[in-house]
Parts: C-alpha cells; sequence; structure tokens
C-alpha cells in the first residue's frame, strides 16, 4: 500500500479542481440501485475514465461515474457504479474510491448493494441494514506493506457499522414504512452464484444475505477510520430447497423496486445525521 498515497492524492486533486466543496458522505449505489443520484443537486460529473487511477467498470448495469452535489443539506460524492472483485480488478482497485473520498474529507460511507436473501423471512425488493459481515473473498485490500498514514497495520472489526446510524436508519424505516431487516452479510468473490450446497452453508455461518461486493470497500472503510452504514437490497431468495435459476433481467427489476425505497431511505437517513 505504500506506492498508493500519490495516486490518491493525484485522483483526489482532479475531483477537487471539479467542485471545491468538501464532501461528508460518500455513497456507493450497487447494481441497478443508481435511481438515488436523481435526487442529488449536482454540482459536478465525473466519468470514470476522467478521474486518473480509477478503474473502468465493466459492468453494463453500473454506469461508472461519480457525482458530487448535495443531498438531503450534506456534501456528498455518489458513485453510480462500483468495481467488483469478479471483473478481475484487484481488491486495492476495488476499494481505491474509498481511499480517494476519505482524502476528500469524507468522515461516513454509506454503501449499498444488491444481494441474495438467505433468511427465509425476508421477500425480494426488501432491505437489510448491514450489523457485520462475513469476508470469503479469497483476497484482502489491506494485504501488503502497511502505510500508517492511511491506517493501522491491523484495523479492529468490532464495530465496522456505526451503531449510532444504523440506530438513525432503523428509526428512519419504521417511520417511512419501509420495509427493512437488520443482518449479516457475506461477501463471496462470484461471477457465479452460489449452488444449493453453498447457500446452506453460508447460511449456517450466520449471514442472511449473500453479495459480490462490500465488504472489500468496507475493510478499506474502516481502516481509514470512516463510519459505515450498509445497505443490501433482497433481489433474489436464496433458499436452497426452493431454488431458481436467478436471471439478471430479474435482478434488476426487483432492484429497481428496492432502489426506489432506498432512495426514500437514504435522504431521510442523511437528514438526521447531524452537522
Ligand atoms: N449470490 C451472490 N451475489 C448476489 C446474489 C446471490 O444470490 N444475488 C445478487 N447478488
Amino acid at each position: 500500500m505504500l506506492h498508493l498515497m500519490p495516486k490518491i492524492e493525484e485522483a483526489a486533486k482532479t475531483i477537487a479542481a471539479a467542485d471545491s466543496e468538501k464532501p461528508r458522505i460518500g455513497l456507493i449505489l450497487g447494481t441497478g440501485l443508481g435511481g438515488l443520484s436523481e435526487q442529488i443537486e449536482q454540482r459536478a460529473v465525473l466519468p470514470y475514465g476522467d478521474i486518473p487511477h480509477f478503474p473502468k467498470s465493466t459492468v453494463e448495469s453500473h454506469k461508472g461515474q461519480l457525482v458530487c452535489g448535495e443531498l438531503a443539506g450534506q456534501n456528498i460524492l455518489a458513485m453510480e457504479g462500483r468495481f467488483h472483485y469478479y471483473e478481475g480488478y484487484s481488491l486495492q482497485d476495488v476499494t481505491f474510491p474509498v481511499r480517494v473520498m476519505k482524502q476528500l474529507g469524507c468522515e461516513i460511507l454509506i454503501v449499498t448493494n444488491a444481494a441474495g436473501g438467505m433468511n427465509p423471512q425476508y421477500s425480494l425488493a426488501d432491505i437489510m441494514m448491514i450489523e457485520d459481515h462475513i469476508n470469503m473473498m479469497p483476497e484482502n485490500p489491506l494485504r501488503g506493506v502497511n502505510d500508517d498514514k492511511l491506517g493501522p497495520r491491523f484495523p479492529d472489526m468490532c464495530a465496522p457499522y456505526d451503531k449510532e446510524l444504523l440506530t438513525k436508519a432503523k428509526a428512519a424505516a419504521l417511520e417511512l414504512q419501509v420495509p427493512a431487516h437488520t443482518g449479516v452479510f457475506v461477501a463471496v468473490p462470484g461471477p457465479n452464484l452460489e449452488t444449493r450446497a453453498e447457500y446452506r452453508m453460508l447460511k449456517a455461518f450466520g449471514a442472511d444475505c449473500v453479495g459480490m461486493s462490500t465488504v472489500p470497500e468496507v475493510i478499506v472503510a474502516a481502516h481509514a477510520g470512516l463510519r459505515v452504514l450498509g445497505f443490501s437490497v433482497v433481489t433474489d431468495m436464496c433458499l436452497p430447497d426452493a431454488l431458481e435459476p436467478v436471471e439478471l433481467s430479474k435482478i434488476l427489476a426487483v432492484a429497481a423496486k428496492g432502489g426506489e425505497r432506498l432512495a426514500k431511505l437514504i435522504p431521510e437517513v442523511i437528514s438526521r445525521i447531524d452537522s
């Protein structure tokens, strides 16, 4: 990680040149969940290709741009589309934008993803507020010589998801009557979905939702000292004894519905964050 700082600074400089306001919140919008960005009062939009050292998104359902602006009274930086391990990037590449958000002044990271629901009490398009996670990816974004300027060698993981933000999110969901659970997210490398035996195993491990992202970004956020709030949208039900083949078009349709719910919930949560 020692070589990272100059790259982070260069990317941050480019973004700061497009928007001079200091962001407080970084937002990562997952597969099919980009709708929220319409609510942002945009000051600048940067395609990832215009930001030095940002990888390029290869997923068609992701836009691949960074939106700088205001949402619910706070300055935010929103990623429309993220980078995934299964696309072939290293986890250092996948998590590079989180480093840049921190460099620009962000204190909070809000992450969202489309995920498979393994908890039988969940329904399609429900939201799960992430309370904890399990990392089943075969790599770690912090592997390598540590740069103490970026964070500690052995970052603590006893509470990577901020309890106060989670409490605010729960209260907001209740008030808005958005169907939302609290649970454990497990990250797998993908790109294939899981077998029935794998879903059984992941559920037995204690996970409620499974997806191919988020955990690397949260590990880096914890390393960088960012407060994290995470949301999964249940896009397919992963019940081993009633498993059906998934279709990306169906996942995206359900993500759109869940995305509408998130588009109500997230601004409400942001408006409750003390300035
Ligand atoms: N497994 C892994 N990732 C996913 C799934 C799933 O069932 N659904 C959406 N992303």
